[in-house]
């Protein structure tokens, strides 16, 4: 293109380089004069035209066009001449600035409006609802429990699920060799963690740090070497309470656990407590509530005895009181322990408990 053909006069060039651009420009006619016609012209095809018109116009018009080699010719033009040849020269090149003005114009307009296009929305269709996540069954529960002890003056306490020994057993009057520890085995690190077995390790905690008297509940979830099963997972939440102050007995056991399913299953649930063993309370009793399902009358979920087995609970054993520097003669407790996945498990009558844990929406969604 920079070539000019030496046969050429100069004045043959610069109407050979005004020829040469009105070929090439044609494609683009259609973006000028009045009958400017850009049709179905998309974003995209727009852009692209755009960039074609610039590169015409860098061909053209540029310092390595036919039309700027034609201008150096002027010195080989007759000194009479030369005035002529450069107004040639610069109409020539005004003809072509005018055709690409134009079509650059049309183009860009073009485009401007279909990017508006592009980008309104439209604003009377529907909107599109965005999914709203909601609670697990398992915090529903642990919520409505707590909200009930909340409301008979208890704190929520937030314990930690790695503990050292002593807070999972030592403090809870399980020495080394006790056979609560096999009941309870756990998951240990190498250097003597464990993931807590029982949410019993909190009364600790919430009497070191708040002291007595003291009324807390702690949700959280445990762990135990177990193999899953329907009923069995080697994760599953529990709910500790522990009640400490002067004069406090077994009446204020049953009292607070008996008003507590009753705010639960309703007014006419009954609670039975039976004599058991956990180390860290004595005495210690076992507790059962009439079946929400039959009223006591025998089903498929309390298997026909009328009861469902709920928790352990008891008096804080004195040795638990003198490790937390707490005076066994001024003060006295009293302490529960209860699954929350056993209870859901009844209460939406799940036939197997790892349902709460696979995360499946399909089960989660009933929940909503
Ligand atoms: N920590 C016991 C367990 O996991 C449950 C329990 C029993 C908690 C008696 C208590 C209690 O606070 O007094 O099996």
């Amino acid at each position: 293109m920079t070539d000019v053909d030496q046969d050429l006069t100069p004045e043959q060039q610069v109407e050979a380089a005004r020829k040469a651009f009105e070929q090439e420009f044609e494609r683009f006619a259609r973006f000028t004069g009045s009958s400017a016609n850009l049709g179905a012209l998309n974003l995209e095809e727009a852009l692209a035209e755009q960039r074609g018109l610039a590169e015409l116009r860098t061909r053209h018009l540029g310092k390595k066009s036919p039309l700027a080699s034609s201008k150096k010719l002027i010195g080989r033009v007759e000194p009479e001449k030369r005035a002529a040849f450069g107004q040639l020269v610069q109409a020539a090149e005004q003809g072509l600035v005018n055709s690409l003005e134009q079509a650059e114009l049309v183009l860009k307009n073009h485009v401007e409006s279909a990017r508006t296009a592009r980008e309104s929305i439209d604003v009377t269709l529907p909107g599109r609802l965005p999914r709203l996540g909601h609670r697990h069954p398992i915090t529903l529960l642990r919520e409505r429990i707590e909200d009930i002890f909340v409301a008979l003056g208890y704190a929520i306490e937030d314990g930690r699920e790695i503990e050292t020994d002593f807070y999972n057993f030592a403090a809870l009057n399980i020495p080394a060799n006790h056979p609560a520890r096999g009941e309870q085995d756990t998951f240990y690190t190498t250097d003597g963690f464990a993931l807590r077995s029982q949410t019993s390790t909190v009364q600790i905690h919430a009497m070191q740090r708040r002291g007595v008297p003291v009324r807390m509940i702690a949700p959280g979830r445990v762990f135990r070497r177990d193999t899953p099963d329907p009923t069995h997972n080697p994760m599953f939440y529990q709910v500790e309470g522990l009640c400490v102050d002067r004069g406090i007995t077994m009446a204020h056991l049953k009292g607070t656990v008996g008003e507590f399913l009753r705010r639960m299953f309703g007014p006419d649930t009954v609670t039975r407590f039976r004599p058991s063993y956990f180390p860290f309370t004595e005495p210690s009793a076992e507790f059962d509530f009439s079946c929400f399902k039959c009223k006591g009358s025998g089903c498929r979920i309390c298997k026909n005895s009328g009861w469902i087995e709920l928790g352990g609970s008891g008096m804080v054993h004195p040795n638990v009181l003198r490790t937390v520097g707490v005076d066994p003669q001024e003060f006295s407790g009293f302490a529960f322990g209860l699954g929350i996945d056993r209870m859901a498990g009844l209460m939406y009558e799940l036939d197997d408990i790892r349902l709460l844990f696979e995360n499946d929406t399909r089960f989660l969604e009933q929940f909503s």
